[in-house]
């Protein structure tokens, strides 16, 4: 009996503690964040606009290659980590030690986050405002006679073109009629010229084509040219790994922005071989640089320090680490996915659309990033993407991209008619509409897209016809004879 007792208190005691347990207030655990939940966020979709018409509702952000709105856990994390804000690497202060550790164990985590083992020495990361900053921080590093030889090709960003074009000799390989790489011209200019550094972007801005960098760096190396890349459209869209299958397919260089991966603006970093970092530096001099200073004579720091003038951007680089994280959470697998659905129905969509021309490979849309270029023989595209910001409340971009070259090609415009624009405002100059996706846009959005589309390029029709029919009236009425 009292056996039966003591079991069945034991019994008891274990039923009371597993119910307890079970009431007591859970460790809050965070959600993971994953492809169908990331909408709730991303910080200001709701936020309402005042469109032209008075009404309002929440902006639908196709303008993602441009810039893309921070996470919430982004934001939260610079704001917390704010609390522990301290001088990077010069003070004596425990939160300065504090804010320097997280600046430079970032470091580590931006060479992970490109397939790059942190422990090994050969690759150093250094921070930068934005890729932009990064390109003219190593071209300035990198080029040392006006006479070196730069191959780009046609498609690039003028970030990646202009910071070498004003510093040293230019060959670019062609682009075929639908807007991809032309390999074997890497290789003919490779032939012709001695290149010293290859330069190609990861995925367009314009056409979100992924040139095969890996394969580009295989020539260039062949060739003796180093390989930088410019990531500033990969980077939020698909794993990249700056290793190739082999060594020989190895990415040099790489640089990209955290304002396009869902960062607050201010955040960049380039990785780079550290050997060939240390030989050189930029054109960039300050505090933070230095070892020692005399009067006649300065000893310059290593990489990264010696790339790193001025005080750091730490909340851009608190920023910049986070995004990492959230990217990596949410998965590269199935943004790709998501984005490939996405960009097939705006495809679709647009192509059902009557006089709408959408660039690049339509049908084989493997190689590219959610990026969507189109334009209409029924409206001018300024006035149509003016109106889809004013009265449907779309963000696009319109015009040519930063990445001029390459849309004169694919508008089929000559150099010597281009010149012609020069001066003129932009309703005149040629240009197209630009869609580009994010993690959190959806394809109810897409839908609602291409209905405001047909309604405004209606709008504009009706417009124009009116204005037709006045001028052929005047025409009648007051004849200039
Ligand atoms: C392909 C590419 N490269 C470089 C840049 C320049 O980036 P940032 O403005 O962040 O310097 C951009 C910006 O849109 C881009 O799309």
């Amino acid at each position: 009996m009292k056996k039966l007792i003591r079991n069945l208190m034991i019994l008891l005691t274990v039923f009371c503690l597993l119910t307890a347990a079970s009431a007591a207030p859970a460790e809050e655990e965070a959600e993971k964040v994953t492809i169908e939940n990331v909408r709730e966020y991303i910080v200001g979709l709701d936020e309402p606009l005042t469109l032209k018409d008075g009404t309002q509702r929440p902006m639908i952000n196709f303008d993602n290659a441009a810039t893309t709105p921070a996470m919430k856990q982004v934001m939260d994390e610079v704001n917390e980590k704010l609390l522990m804000y301290g001088s990077i690497g010069r003070g004596f202060s425990l939160k300065s030690n504090y804010s320097t550790d997280i600046y430079q164990a970032t470091r580590d985590k931006v060479l992970s986050f490109v397939g790059l083992d942190p422990k090994e020495y050969t690759y150093t990361v250094f921070y930068v405002n934005n890729t932009t900053d990064g390109l003219n921080k190593l071209a300035s590093a990198l080029i040392e006679s006006s006479d070196d030889v730069v191959l780009a090709t046609r498609m690039e960003h003028h970030a990646n073109d202009l910071s070498w074009r004003e510093r040293c000799k230019m060959v670019y390989a062609e682009v075929d009629d639908q807007g991809r790489v032309i390999y074997d011209d890497i290789e003919r200019l490779l032939k012709e010229n001695n290149v010293k550094i290859v330069t190609v972007t990861a995925a367009s801005n314009v056409t979100g084509y992924m040139p095969d960098v890996h394969r580009i760096a295989k020539l260039a190396h062949q060739y003796g040219a180093m390989i930088v890349v410019d990531g500033a459209q990969i980077v939020a869209h698909r794993a990249f790994s700056m290793l190739g299958e082999t060594p020989e397919e190895n990415i040099d260089f790489f640089v990209f922005s955290a304002h396009k991966m869902y960062s607050p603006y201010g955040g960049g970093a380039v990785i780079g071989l550290t050997d060939v970092l240390d030989q050189h530096m930029p054109a960039f001099y300050g505090g933070g640089t230095v070892q020692l200073v005399m009067d006649s004579k300065v000893i310059y720091k290593d990489a990264p320090a010696a790339y790193e003038a001025g005080s750091p951007n730490y909340p851009g680089v608190v920023g910049l680490g986070k995004a990492i994280d959230m990217l990596t959470e949410i998965g590269f697998d199935s943004i790709a996915e998501h984005e490939k659905a996405l960009t097939r129905r705006m495809v679709d969509g647009l192509k059902a659309i009557e006089n709408i021309r959408v660039f690049g490979d339509t049908e084989n849309l493997d190689d590219r990033v959610g990026v969507v270029t189109f334009d209409t023989s029924d409206a001018n595209t300024l006035e149509l993407a003016t109106r889809m910001a004013d009265y449907d409340g779309v963000a696009t971009r319109r015009g040519a991209f930063c990445a001029h070259p390459y849309v004169w090609r694919l508008l089929g415009i000559p150099d010597n008619e281009v010149e012609s624009f020069e001066g003129c405002d932009d309703y005149k100059t040629p240009g197209m509409i630009r869609v580009s996706f994010g993690i959190y846009n959806t394809e109810e959005e897409v839908d609602e897209f291409l209905e405001a589309l047909k309604k405004e390029i209606g709008e504009i029709k009706a417009h124009n016809a009116e204005l037709d029919a006045k001028s052929l009236w005047d025409d009648i009425m007051f004849p200039s004879y």
